[in-house]
């Protein structure tokens, strides 16, 4: 296989000093340095298709080109992405980093290396490379380091603090939406105490009344049935209402309710008509109780309609958790199979608060989507930094876009915006770590950074941008299958 490297001739001591000179990486050296390069180093030739580096290898060596043409690549996902072509003699690639400090992180190859016609290269071993350096250019290694080092720190310093940043956000978000229904629930809870308290004063009255038992009897069968009727109540439009109101309203001073006007609007949403009220009449059979039997039937109705509120309220305090709770993975495996509607569905409850009115959300969801491997909390903070973005394009006011379909053996997500887009000459640039047009202190620049290293890195998958005023779209394709290197 001419897959292998082909170290022919590897003889240390083929390229003299003065050769070596030749190359832009040695010219400032002296006799002796050159003259210990070349004793440490050989040549290799590899055939025209010959993979010479291959990404993600123990990085052993460090070659320098001596003639012929190379292509650089990294690996995106599944395909290999081609980032160089040169024949410039004396480029250098392989271990060029073997100098800095070992900082216990094994170091690989960044990219690979292909020979696209026949090539020879001047070949050190990384341990001599690095001892070369560190020996001659103490100073140099130690502005590098602090370069190398600094820069990985400060990126993990503000990736680190962008997630709290973001989970403040979203808790903030997450408090607001609970509070609502928090609310709602206490209200009604507070109105129900009323109510309650008036339906035992009533009963005290009724009873008090020297109700034959038979009445009470239909009275309780009287308030099951309307109880019931409620249930099944139709909604009203607001002139529906209001009319049935008024009839109810005159119904009521016309056998003389105490307070009628007041239990129109009960009756009237409970889906009670005239026509039931006279049936009501009969059912309570004397007209002295029928003032206290339509209050009765007016409190049993409220409370009934209380407790719907809060059982939605609370029903919807218990969704906002679940939602969180799924949102954050809280009690999943962190690699499993999913559908990737879950994770944009709490997504969206998580960030319900920031998307805001102005926004309509479409979802336009393939349900028949089959499962994928994926990394499901990872995956939640890639639609996160998406629909953040596309919010904060439409500035409150527009259309998100949700679809999932399938292409080829790829689960597709694309998330869509109506705002300005992103112009031509930036496309390139968005998923650069720290790229943000954002003002200072809005934005870090690494959302897209980051869902593009979950995606890509994480699930083998990519992210591709279509964009153009009006439509911008990020399309996140996750592979149906493990990838095989993971
Ligand atoms: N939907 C979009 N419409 C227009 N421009 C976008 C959109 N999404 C991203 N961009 C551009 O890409 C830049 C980089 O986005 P990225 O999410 O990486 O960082 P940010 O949003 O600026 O900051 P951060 O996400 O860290 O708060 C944005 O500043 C913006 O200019
Ligand atoms: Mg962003």
């Amino acid at each position: 296989m001419s897959d292998t490297p082909v170290l022919a001739p590897c003889e240390p001591g083929l390229l003299t000093p003065d050769d070596l000179r030749t190359l832009f990486l040695f010219e400032k050296l002296t006799d002796e340095q050159l003259r210990w390069i070349s004793d440490h180093g050989c040549t290799m030739h590899m055939p025209a298709g010959g993979v010479v580096i291959r990404e993600g290898d123990p990085a052993t060596q460090f070659f320098v080109l001596l003639s012929g043409t190379i292509a650089l690549s990294r690996r995106v996902g599944q395909d290999e992405v081609q980032t160089n072509r040169t024949e410039q003699r004396g480029v250098y690639m392989g271990a060029t980093q073997s100098y800095l400090r070992d900082d216990g992180v094994p170091r690989t190859y960044m990219g690979g290396m292909r020979a696209l016609d026949d090539c020879d290269f001047f070949v050190m071993s990384a341990d001599d490379f690095g001892h070369m350096m560190r020996e001659w250019f103490p100073m140099a290694i130690h502005l590098l380091e602090g370069l190398v080092m600094g820069m990985r720190t400060s990126a993990a310093a503000i990736s680190e603090r962008q997630r709290l940043q973001a989970l403040g956000a979203l808790s903030a978000g997450l408090m607001h939406e609970l509070n609502n229904p928090a609310a709602a629930a206490s209200r009604a809870t507070g109105a129900l105490r009323q109510r309650v308290a008036g339906m035992r004063h009533k009963l005290g009255m009724l009873a008090a009344g020297k109700v034959p038992a038979d009445r009470l009897d239909a009275l309780v069968e009287l308030q099951e049935e309307v109880i019931e009727r409620a249930a099944k109540a139709p909604t009203l439009t607001a002139m529906q209402a209001s009319d049935r109101e008024d009839e109810l309203g005159d119904w009521m001073d016309e056998h003389r309710v105490t307070g009628g006007w007041d239990l129109a609007p009960v009756f009237a949403q409970a889906g009670i008509d005239v026509d039931c009220l006279d049936d009501i009449v009969v059912k309570v059979g004397s007209p002295d109780l029928l003032d206290q039997a339509i209050h009765w039937l007016g409190y049993a109705l409220e409370t009934e309609q209380l407790m719907t509120d809060i059982e939605d309220a609370t029903g919807r305090v218990s969704s906002l958790v679940n939602a969180a709770k799924q949102y954050s993975q809280m009690d999943r495996a962190a690699h499993q199979w999913i559908d990737v509607h879950g994770g944009l569905k709490s997504t969206l409850v998580m960030l319900t608060h920031k998307i805001g009115n102005g926004i309509d959300v479409v979802k336009d969801f393939d349900r028949s989507l089959p499962q994928i491997p994926a990394h499901p909390a990872e995956l939640n903070q890639v639609w996160t930094n998406l629909i953040d973005n596309a919010v904060q394009a439409m500035n409150g006011v527009g259309t998100l876009t949700l679809k999932t379909y399938r292409e080829d053996d790829h689960v597709v997500v694309s998330i869509g915006d109506t705002g300005p887009g992103v112009p031509e000459q930036l496309k390139k640039r968005v998923f650069e770590p720290f790229f943000t047009t954002k003002p200072v202190g809005e934005g870090t620049g690494l959302g897209l950074d980051i869902s593009y290293r979950i995606v890509v890195n994480g699930h083998g998958g990519d992210i591709v941008l279509d964009s153009k005023p009006g439509d911008t779209r990020f399309m996140v394709r996750l592979p149906l299958t493990e990838p095989s290197s993971a």
